[in-house]
């Protein structure tokens, strides 16, 4: 089944309940954090986590993007989290499975995001262990963003080595996902899309969040 996680890096901050409200007919909603290091932005971190999670029953999908991330998993994962996704660029490998572990302990569901520039291959060490990859068709930074075709190989590798190691790992798209790009990705491996402008900037999300459900 296709999941859709509507990102709410494009909802409207200032009517975050009733953005999030919005889009409750979708599977998970997506958390963008980003600490203005890893990536070229800052947008949100643990106290806004926890207001959402004080206001909705939702699965939150947190995509950690930020630098050496084993330093604030656990407080990810306090503050509300259902699954922490964490850059693995963002580290090195040893402080990675670590932060993997910890967020284990937390109870929380393990994932691993990729640059575009990174290979399917980098997956390998952690995969048997992931509840998720998650593989950006963009460059992590900025909703808005045209779809990068050239991940759909990255996207189909991924895919291999999950039904190889761990068939239950989820297999997340994020960036440039709307009703043209949804079926490629799905094509290539992808079981859960993230979109964040597909569904906030169109005028009803939940017609929006239908379209993606292919
Ligand atoms: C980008 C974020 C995405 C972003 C996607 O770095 O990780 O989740 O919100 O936005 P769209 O769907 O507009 O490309
Ligand atoms: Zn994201």
């Amino acid at each position: 089944m296709i999941k859709i996680a509507p990102s709410i890096l494009s909802a409207d901050f200032c009517n975050l309940e009733r953005d999030i409200q919005r889009v409750s007919s979708a599977d998970y909603l997506h958390v963008d954090v980003m600490d203005g290091a890893f990536v070229p932005n800052i947008t949100i971190g643990v106290p806004v986590l926890q207001s959402i999670r004080k206001h909705t029953d939702m699965f939150l999908d947190v995509h950690l993007m930020i630098d050496k991330p084993v330093r604030y998993v656990e407080t990810f994962a306090k503050a509300g989290a259902d699954l922490l996704s964490i850059h693995l660029e963002a580290d090195h490998p040893e402080h990675i499975a670590q932060a993997l572990k910890v967020i284990g302990e937390c109870g929380v569901k393990k994932a691993v995001a990729l640059r575009p520039i990174t290979k399917a291959e980098a997956v390998l060490p952690y995969i048997e262990d992931l509840d998720l990859v998650l593989v950006m068709t963009v460059e992590p930074g900025f909703g808005g963003q045209a779809f990068m075709e050239s991940q759909l190989d990255t996207i189909r590798q991924v895919r291999a080595i999950i039904e190889k190691y761990n068939p239950a790992c989820e297999l997340e798209v994020d960036g440039g996902i709307a009703p043209k790009t949804a079926p490629l990705v799905v094509e290539a491996g992808a079981n859960v899309l993230v979109a964040g402008s597909a569904v906030y900037k169109a005028e009803d999300p939940a017609a929006a969040i239908r379209a993606l459900r292919i």
